[in-house]
């Protein structure tokens, strides 16, 4: 598979749980692990192996071969998935302190998953825009 057709296809599986998610988070309590499972799993496919991939495989290609803009490009990205991740780290801390029977707030459980899903909304939108062309001109 090439690279812009693996990308093209993890982005259809993001916005795809993006929207289940947006769909259900208004519903779910603080005892609902089934969704806080879906929102782990969604973490470490579709945002920690897939920013993996794209920095190892994509990120990397351009920053080797492209011009100073797709660069510009490129260096925006990594930015954007650090505030992803620092969100990630957040849910991952809250998670924690569920699982060792320690009192959660609901309120701050989705506002973490809601920040979340809209950080990755827009990166992702970003990366079909800007970097969907670049990858098509190196790969
Ligand atoms: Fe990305
Ligand atoms: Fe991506």
């Amino acid at each position: 598979m090439d690279l812009l057709t693996r990308e093209s296809d993890d982005h259809g599986q993001i916005f795809e749980s993006i929207a289940f998610f947006k769909q259900s988070l208004a519903a779910i309590s603080v005892e609902d692990y089934g969704y806080i499972r879906k929102v782990k799993a969604f973490i470490a496919q579709s945002i920690v192996a897939h920013f993996a991939y794209e920095e190892s495989k994509i990120f990397r290609l351009i920053l080797a071969n492209g011009t100073l803009a797709e660069k510009k490009i490129i260096r925006d990205l990594q930015i954007e998935h650090i505030n992803v991740l620092k969100e990630v780290d957040v849910f991952n801390d809250l998670v924690r302190l569920y699982n060792h029977g320690e009192k959660v707030s609901i309120k701050e459980m989705r506002a973490v998953i809601k920040g979340m899903i809209s950080l990755m909304l827009k990166h992702a939108r970003y990366e079909d825009q800007k970097l969907f062309p670049i990858i098509k001109a190196y790969q």
